[in-house]
């Protein structure tokens, strides 16, 4: 028999008060997910929140690397992610391996990492930035010729808009790069009077069609300032649910319906008890990557 959502529920939050556990939501998850949430947030505000948080499990509703971020910054949780899975196939398009060669043919470059990269990878970085301060990271730096990993496309728009010597690793979101301008075009052919808010991981030629370009949070702050107005959407469909919710006067509209990141949609209500039942899915950075990749997020954390 399949159980009542609100049975389960129920269990949620009576585990999640004996194991004093808090639980982190990633914007673009189920919302059945967001209904159980101590907090929802972009990876930046969840990477803080990990850090300064004073429960002793953190069950992590994301992807691994987000998972990782939280045990790097919190060694001594218990961090779970409850379908383990859950990866980011952007984070794997760099090994540590890869990483470490391409250091050694670009001497005197500074590595900037975006979080969606593994502990390994972030080990082997100067400082590592999110959607939301990529931009503010590489300009508080004091030289000018940076790798940017794994992200093109964010590297792209942070060279377009800090004029830096950038070197991209040709790496991508495959959920973000799927969107096109013909797109974009299509829906503003639709919706005349629509603003387009854009993720900084779309193409360049995207982006040029976005009146801001914006981080999943802050997507959710542009909106809740918005009144009435129809919001083109270009991310992964499962942000319009949060800004729905958070601003119900505003129409939204996805940019592509085939943006949506099956990584992100795998963690359902029954994962999530299962894990804070039998303490399962546990994600820890060894000790030897942690301490190097500590350095390069709480860099990021201190900057941005
Ligand atoms: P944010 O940090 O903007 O939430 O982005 C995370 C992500 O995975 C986007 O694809
Ligand atoms: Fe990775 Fe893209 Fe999914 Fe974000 S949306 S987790 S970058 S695949």
């Amino acid at each position: 028999m399949i159980e009542p959502k609100s049975d389960i529920v129920r269990k949620i939050n009576l585990l999640k008060e004996q194991r004093q556990a808090v639980i982190l939501v990633h914007n673009y998850q189920r919302p059945e997910i967001h209904e159980i949430a101590d907090f929802v947030g972009d990876s930046l505000e969840l990477s803080r929140l990990a850090a300064s948080t004073g429960a002793e499990v953190i069950v992590f509703c994301g992807v691994h690397f987000m998972a990782e971020t939280a045990s790097i910054l919190s060694p001594h949780k218990t961090v779970l992610l409850p379908v383990p899975d859950a990866g980011c196939p952007m984070a794997d398009m760099v090994t540590a391996e890869e990483l470490d060669a391409r250091k050694k043919e670009l001497p005197g470059y500074t590595v900037v990492t975006y979080v969606n990269s593994t502990a390994a990878v972030k080990a082997l970085s100067d400082i590592c930035c999110t959607s939301a301060n990529a931009v503010k990271i590489v300009d508080s730096l004091d030289t000018n010729d940076i790798l940017f990993v794994p992200d093109q496309h964010l590297g792209a728009y942070v060279q377009s808009q800090t004029g830096k010597n950038i070197k991209f690793w040709p790496g991508y979101c495959p959920v973000h790069a799927g969107i096109m301008p013909e797109h974009i075009l299509k829906r503003k052919d639709e919706h005349p009077e629509a603003v387009v808010i854009a993720h900084p991981e779309c193409r360049l030629e995207v982006l040029a069609l976005a009146d801001e370009v914006l981080s999943t949070g802050g997507m959710v702050r542009y909106c809740r300032q918005s009144r009435g107005n129809e919001i083109i959407v270009a991310t992964d469909a499962g942000m319009l649910y949060r800004l729905r919710k958070e601003s119900p006067s505003n129409t939204f509209i996805a940019a592509s319906d085939k943006a949506k990141c099956k990584n992100m949609q795998l963690i359902r209500l029954d994962n999530v008890l299962a894990s804070l039942q039998h303490m399962a899915g546990e994600v820890k950075v060894a000790d030897g990557i942690r301490g190097r990749a500590l350095q390069a997020v709480e860099r990021m954390i201190e900057l941005g």
